[in-house]
């Protein structure tokens, strides 16, 4: 297990990923991106888990890219940047990921966080795009999902003035979906994971790709992807199973098929 990032599971169909860089607040280097994009390599492949949760610790999710190593790169090292291929693996990660975040999550931390399809907050959380503060700017989606999930007043505020918002403004503005005691927001997001981890598995694939869609597409476009994805569905064990033990007043056991 690589040092800077902890794995536990899959339990009852859960990973837990931990970013463990105390002393640099978890901020994401090259090797821990990598890393994280290696472990959800395997978590894709493998069957028996069926969601995965990414935390950090409670002072820092994480602070952002790591400053030290981004200052050693100029323009061509930020254009051969191997950082992109792990956000971009990240970003086509096929199962839910749920966010537990405390503490700080700021410039590359808020945009993993945001990679999250689920994301749930301590108290302490603050989420912030600093980068203007060094005289760049967010470059990975940073002005992208948070216009998605804040509307483009907030995130244009955050992103050109630097300055965080706290949990409350987060939950409020849409960029969480609840608010924890901080000790608490693990074992909640955690929760949460299992729960999806109970569901059927091609129904949470298309129904997570469907929502998705709805930031890429007009809505009669999303509209048609909804209604092939349901129609698709149609055609699953799991589907059978679902209306069957509604019917019976018994639990339903999915099988993936
Ligand atoms: N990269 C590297 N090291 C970092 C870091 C980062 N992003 N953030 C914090 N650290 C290090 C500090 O240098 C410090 O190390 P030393 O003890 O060796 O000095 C240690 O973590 C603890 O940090 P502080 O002493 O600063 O802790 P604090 O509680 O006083 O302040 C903070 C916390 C407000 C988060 C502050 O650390 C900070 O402002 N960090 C930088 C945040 C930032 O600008 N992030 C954006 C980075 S750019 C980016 O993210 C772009 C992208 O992805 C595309």
């Amino acid at each position: 297990m690589p040092e800077n990032l902890l794995i536990e599971g899959p339990k009852d169909g859960v990973r837990v990923f931990t970013l463990n860089r105390p002393e640099a607040l978890n901020a994401l280097n090259t090797e821990l991106l990598g890393n994280l994009s290696a472990a959800l390599d395997e978590a894709e492949a493998d069957a028996e888990t069926r969601a995965v949760v990414i935390t950090g610790s409670q002072k820092a999710f994480a602070a952002g890219a790591d400053i030290n190593e981004m200052a050693a790169r100029d323009l061509v090292g930020i254009l051969e940047d191997p950082r992109t291929t792990h956000w971009a693996r990240i970003s086509r990660f096929n199962k839910p990921i749920i966010a537990a975040v405390n503490g700080f999550a700021l410039g590359g931390g808020c945009e993993l966080a945001m990679h999250a399809d689920i994301m749930i907050a301590g108290t302490t959380a603050r989420f912030g795009q600093p980068e203007i503060n060094l005289g760049i700017m967010p470059g990975a989606g940073g002005t992208q999902r948070l216009v998605r999930a804040v509307g483009e007043r907030l995130a244009m505020q955050m992103v050109l003035t630097g300055e965080p918002i706290d949990a409350k403004r987060a939950l409020e503005a849409g960029l969480i979906s609840e608010i924890c005691q901080p000790e608490l927001t693990l074992e909640r997001a955690v929760q949460i994971a299992r729960t999806i981890a109970g569901k059927a598995p091609i129904a949470v694939r298309l129904a997570r790709e469907s929502v998705r869609k709805a930031n890429d597409l007009n809505l009669a476009d999303g509209l048609r992807f909804e209604r092939h994805a349901f129609t698709v569905l149609a055609g699953t064990a799991d589907r059978q199973e679902g209306l069957d033990a509604f019917r019976e007043k018994r639990k339903p056991h999915f099988t993936g098929r």
